[in-house]
């Protein structure tokens, strides 16, 4: 018989991100999971949260990862704060599901995988979309290539221009998304990376990249495409996206 015994789950951050995934939670009624306890800075942010939910709140996550009794906390502060956020929460025996980027160096990365390892705790990059993504089911036959693109107005978005700064806009704000929906399909590691960025001319930060990855699988190949739109040209159009994956059988789209 399966533990279902709810996971007791503590939100660190409570801004846009966080307040999209409070929403999937609340709409999966067969979700074993309590939300109860969460961190902010922002007073409104915390009033609001126990207002919904009645749980402990606290101003940092710090002190959330010392005091609160839960078993995983969920990271969704910027991501220049997740290696401190995942440090204080494996370090008190806590599972950390972390936003995307995971970090925003691979020396952060893997300092972040260490204390995880040290501390017998599960750490899990949230990358939403693959969950969206197409999982082939051999109707293609062989895999040979993955070639996807994605064109958003992610620079255009109300972000302080110092954030768009500090993650190098759509590149570690969507490229993980991108990636890993690749990574997905492509069903493996990567073992090489070739790729070139450019700067959006208005912002002057970078507006999107070019990108060419080799797997480990040898044979599967992917090509990953963002871009800025300007506002003007069409105004929040959301996502627009597609894959294109070449098997020896047939191409899915
Ligand atoms: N998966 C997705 O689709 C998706 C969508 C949006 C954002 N994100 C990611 O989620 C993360 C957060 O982005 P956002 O858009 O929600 O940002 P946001 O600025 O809206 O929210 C960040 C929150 O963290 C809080 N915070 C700051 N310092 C803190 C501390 N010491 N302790 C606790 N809370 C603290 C802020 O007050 C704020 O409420 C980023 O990594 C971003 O890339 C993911």
């Amino acid at each position: 018989m399966p533990d279902r015994k709810p996971l007791r789950l503590g939100m660190i951050g409570l801004g846009q991100a966080s307040s999209q995934i409070i929403h999937e939670i609340r709409a999966a009624k067969d979700c074993p999971w309590t939300l109860a306890v969460a961190a902010d800075p922002r007073p409104h942010a915390r009033a609001a949260f126990k207002a919904e939910f009645g749980g402990q709140v606290f101003v940092d996550a710090a002190e959330l990862c010392r005091n609160a009794g839960v078993d995983a906390v969920y990271v969704a502060t910027p991501p220049w704060m997740h290696l401190e956020h995942t440090i204080a929460a494996a370090e008190s025996g806590k599972h950390i599901i972390c936003e995307k980027p995971l970090a925003l160096s691979l020396s952060d990365c893997d300092q972040m995988v260490a204390v995880a390892r040290r501390s017998g705790v599960k750490l899990l990059a949230g990358h939403t979309h693959s969950f969206d993504a197409l999982v082939t089911t051999g109707k293609v036959g062989k895999l040979h290539a993955v070639n996807s693109w994605n064109f958003n107005e992610f620079n255009h978005r109300s972000r302080l221009t110092a954030e768009l700064a500090a993650t190098h806009g759509p590149l570690f704000n969507q490229g993980p998304h991108q990636i890993d929906i690749v990574r997905q399909i492509a069903g493996g590691m990567v073992k090489s990376v070739r790729a070139s960025t450019f700067i959006d001319g208005v912002t002057g930060i970078e507006g999107g990249y070019v990108g060419y990855l080799e797997f480990e699988n040898g044979l599967r190949r992917a090509v990953l495409v963002a871009r800025r739109r300007r506002p003007a040209a069409r105004p929040r159009p959301g996502l627009e996206a597609a894959a294109q994956l070449p098997g020896d059988r047939q191409a899915a789209a």
